[in-house]
């Protein structure tokens, strides 16, 4: 059986989701955000350590402001909202991603959501926040240029925002693609691709694909 420490997913299909019934796309981010904590009490029944969503991308920028504007709204309510439910289960929330550009009211809220949540134990709960892939590689260089230190692969990922490697990356939606999303951390990821969209994808589909994740052959890039 595979040990599955780190669960990552792309939460794509909110916007069609909200088509599909004639509602703004918005609603299918709201309904989005509504489908992460089911997901995240699956990953703690199921003794996963860490799991990493993908919020809001360094591309995401280029979405018309009402939807880039609402997400953030969202995002605020979200933080404003969850704490006990974040205590209550043992849940630490880290944020990963360059949040240095944001406004001083979110910066605070997620740096105050982290420090109230920095010692639960049972569930890392990762959101990427203006996070894309290459700009975390870019940054780690830097910094791993700044030490001096050797550039190996340890010394690397200790620059990296999230230095666990991904077992399982799961994309809703149904499109076959990365989308710049921990390049480094999947290095040796199994994937899934599902055609639900987000709002619709259930604990139960979650339990499916964790089982099959479990049973899978893993070869590392041996035989
Ligand atoms: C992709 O669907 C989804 C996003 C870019 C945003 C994801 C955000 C959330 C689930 C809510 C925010 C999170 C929290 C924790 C408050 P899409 O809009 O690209 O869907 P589409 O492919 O159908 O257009």
């Amino acid at each position: 059986m595979n040990n599955l420490n780190h669960l990552a997913i792309i939460m794509d299909g909110n916007g069609r989701w909200a088509k599909n019934q004639g509602l703004l796309r918005s609603f299918g981010h709201k309904a989005g955000a509504k489908t992460i904590e089911k997901l995240a009490k699956v990953c703690i029944e199921e003794n996963i350590k860490s799991l990493s969503l993908f919020a809001f991308s360094t591309e995401n920028w280029k979405r018309p402001k009402e939807e880039v504007d609402f997400i953030f709204k969202l995002l605020k309510e979200y933080l404003s909202s969850e704490l006990n439910n974040f205590i209550e289960n043992q849940i630490k929330f880290v944020s990963f991603g360059d949040i240095s550009v944001l406004d001083e009211v979110t910066k605070e809220l997620i740096l105050e959501f982290e420090e109230k949540t920095k010692n639960n134990s049972r569930l890392v709960f990762n959101l990427g926040i203006n996070y894309g892939g290459k700009d975390e590689l870019i940054r780690a260089f830097k910094k791993l240029n700044n030490s001096n230190e050797e550039i190996n692969e340890e010394n690397l990922t200790k620059h990296l925002d999230i230095k666990e490697d991904v077992d399982l990356l799961i994309r809703t939606g149904g499109h076959f693609r990365i989308s710049n999303f921990l390049l480094w951390q999947c290095a040796y990821a199994e994937f899934v691709f599902t055609p639900t969209l987000f709002p619709d994808f259930s604990d139960t589909e979650l339990r499916k694909i964790i089982n099959d994740f479990r049973i899978c052959k893993r070869n590392f890039g041996g035989v």
